[in-house]
């Protein structure tokens, strides 16, 4: 990565303004239930606090839409940071403002605090200059470890860093970068990428940046059966997205001009309903009959990745082969983790449901990073630059 680290500054008695993806699920009573991202955080906080800095940690929470919310108060994950860092974390109530201001006055060195939500203001979002200007105040350097929030061009991941001199990646936003980057541009192959989830319309522009890159791609989860249903295969009642069988039309054009090897399924598990209870029929037939849908890849489309997945030298996985969080419809998704966890390839997984996915097959030991950003590692997939990290001092 070519991006100045937080090995290139020295935060002895400076207040560091650190930019973290803390969001993260809390339940009902507030409490923090996958504290992955907060782990993935430590590194970073853990060396600015031991050379001294005080460390001004500020995040997003949910969606509040510019609104104070109390669901989304950060106070839990400022507990959850606490434990993990053992140490005393104190959650302040805002993020800007004189309490604010007169609360890091008062911080020593190795001090650690979490200010409250970004999005409770929303300036946040818009990126709006002057809610930059006293968010930037309250630091003599900035450091942008949440990759997570990268692909969002908002006050505290982009007009901040016009207000220092310096502005410097945290240690997961080097990592993440550097193992996707890598898988990009310079893969060990054969480099296979394995699309799934609900929709052709998110992973549209993922595959279409691929083409040119990969080996071979594998599509599984809901998103197959619109492209089926393009090359002329009945799907029965399986969720098709109606108004993208063009752009559909337009993948399956490009991948055959460009003579890649794109695998769809061949059979398929199939249902009249998707709930709970539900034993699904295999259907031995790259055709879904009426009245079912397909809900997860057959055995021999199993068998068939799992030939390509265990070949493979790089692997890039994003997306679920179907609805894997109903058992019965688990099966794909679990053959297909456990086939990337065996494979001994260099595998990096991204987005929510396929690191859940990895998590529930029990294997997420054996795979080479999993990503801590849905969205940001998509668009970096997409071949976009992501403004969180455009804006770090280049080294
Ligand atoms: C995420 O969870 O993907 C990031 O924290 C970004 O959140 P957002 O999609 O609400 O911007």
């Amino acid at each position: 990565m070519n991006k100045k680290t937080v090995d290139d500054i020295n935060p002895q008695g400076k207040r560091v303004l650190v930019r973290v993806d803390f969001n993260v699920p809390l339940d009902e009573n507030c409490h923090v239930t996958d504290d992955t991202r907060i782990r993935a955080a430590l590194p970073t906080i853990k060396s600015l606090v031991d050379r001294g800095g005080r460390v001004i940690l500020m995040s997003h929470l949910g969606r509040p839409k510019g609104q104070v919310k109390e669901e989304f108060r950060l106070e839990p994950v400022a507990k959850k940071l606490s434990e993990l860092l053992g140490k005393p974390v104190s959650a302040l109530k805002d993020c800007i403002g004189d309490d604010v201001k007169a609360a890091i006055d008062k911080m020593q060195d190795g001090e650690v605090v979490l200010l409250e939500n970004l999005r409770f203001h929303p300036e946040e979002e818009k990126n709006d200059p002057e809610f930059c200007k006293q968010l930037a105040a309250l630091g003599d350097m900035y450091v942008n470890d949440a990759f997570g929030t990268a692909h969002r061009a908002h006050a505290s991941t982009e007009g901040v860093t016009r207000f220092f001199d310096t502005n410097v990646a945290g240690y997961l936003m080097k990592k993440e970068i550097e193992y996707l980057v890598q898988a990009i541009q310079a893969p060990e192959r054969p480099f296979i990428a394995i699309l799934g989830g609900l929709k052709i319309s998110g992973k549209i522009d993922v595959i279409q940046n691929l083409l040119d890159k990969v080996d071979s791609i594998l599509i599984g989860g809901a998103m197959a059966y619109t492209l089926l249903k393009v090359k002329g295969c009945d799907v029965g009642d399986s969720i098709v997205e109606e108004e993208k069988l063009d752009v559909a039309r337009d993948v399956i054009q490009a991948v055959e001009e460009k003579g890649v090897d794109f695998l769809l399924p061949v059979d398929h598990k199939a249902a009249a309903d998707v709930k709970d209870g539900v034993t699904p029929q295999t259907i031995s037939d790259i055709n879904i009959p009426a009245g079912l849908k397909g809900i997860d890849i057959g055995p021999e489309t199993v068998k068939a990745y799992q030939a390509k997945i265990l070949g493979a030298k790089t692997i890039v996985w994003n997306g679920p082969m179907g609805v894997f969080e109903i058992p019965a419809f688990a099966d794909g998704t679990m053959q297909i983790a456990n086939a990337v966890a065996d494979s001994g390839a260099v595998s990096i997984v991204g987005g929510g449901d396929s690191v859940s996915a990895v998590h529930k097959a029990g294997v997420s030991d054996k795979i080479s990073h999993i990503s801590t950003g849905g969205g940001a590692s998509l668009e970096l997939l997409e071949g976009k630059t992501l403004p969180g990290l455009a804006a770090l001092t280049d080294k």
